[in-house]
């Protein structure tokens, strides 16, 4: 065990509480978050702060979200949307019928939206889109399909009148795009990367990564796509190793398996 109160010494024993690696993510970065949480909770070290989060449920859980940073929208970025809607899914919806995954979904907007294109495309799914996170609170809201007004400013007016219900001031999903979706605890680092994908979204997780685990995980998202499957990935994204990992760009952001 590293010097008690050391960073080193709170990943160790934050991983153990959480199961959260966080030496897989960018140093620097995550120390300043850490830091400004520990401040708001009047946590003067590592060891007071372990303490804290051994001890109090909802502070734990307000770090979890804080460090893991699950800011969302419906269809961000249109223009890449617009790419998957009439170039990538024309693609693959010539095979019989897709098997999607939307990897670190956070509070559901992404899996929402693919849920909603495909369904107004007529797309057959060949399961439920699987939509994981390593956030089971994020989770829990994402199942739940309940947004503000404010969250729902990039939904298509025709799709916010076909698939939610309003409910007071907010907008509920409705069950016939809830029931396309399977939403999952799964951890992209140390979890078994579910195989056989058609089309796999990873957008704006990686960048809190550092370059070697970026490294791994597209590795592991090609293992992760059937032949011709493609991966979409964030608006800051590059994959600069593509050919290495048998996958080349066919657009902007996505990702083909040869
Ligand atoms: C910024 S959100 C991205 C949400 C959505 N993909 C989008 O682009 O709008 C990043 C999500 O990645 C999740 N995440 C971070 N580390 C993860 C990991 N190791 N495994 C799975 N999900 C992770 C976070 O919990 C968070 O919900």
């Amino acid at each position: 065990m590293e010097n008690t109160g050391t960073w080193e010494w709170f990943v160790k024993k934050f991983e153990l509480i959480s199961k959260i690696d966080l030496n897989a993510y960018k140093r620097p970065q995550m120390e300043r978050q850490i830091n400004s949480f520990m401040r708001s909770v009047n946590s003067p070290d590592y060891i007071s702060f372990i303490n804290t989060l051994k001890t109090e449920k909802d502070i734990y859980q307000n770090f979890v979200e804080h460090i893991t940073i699950n800011v969302s929208e419906f269809f961000r970025n249109p223009n890449h949307w617009q790419v998957l809607e009439n170039k990538i899914i024309p693609l693959l919806a010539k095979k019989n019928s897709l098997k999607v995954w939307s990897a670190g979904c956070s509070t559901g907007e992404e899996p929402y939206s693919l849920a909603m294109l495909l369904q107004e495309k007529r797309i057959n799914l060949a399961e439920r889109i699987l939509a994981t996170d390593i956030d089971k609170e994020v989770l829990r809201k994402a199942a739940l399909g309940l947004y503000q007004e404010k969250n729902i400013q990039g939904v298509p007016a025709k799709y916010l009148s076909r698939y939610f219900l309003k409910e007071d001031n907010n907008f509920r999903v409705s069950n016939e795009i809830k029931n396309m979706i399977k939403f999952q605890h799964h951890d992209l680092l140390k979890d078994m990367i579910p195989r056989d994908y058609d089309l796999i979204l990873c957008r704006n997780v990686v960048i809190y990564f550092t370059e070697e685990t970026k490294e791994k995980l597209y590795k592991k998202f090609a293992s992760g796509l059937k032949s011709k499957g493609v991966l979409f990935i964030g608006s800051t994204e590059q994959i600069f190793q593509a050919k290495e990992l048998g996958i080349k760009s066919i657009a902007t952001f996505f990702y083909q398996k040869e």
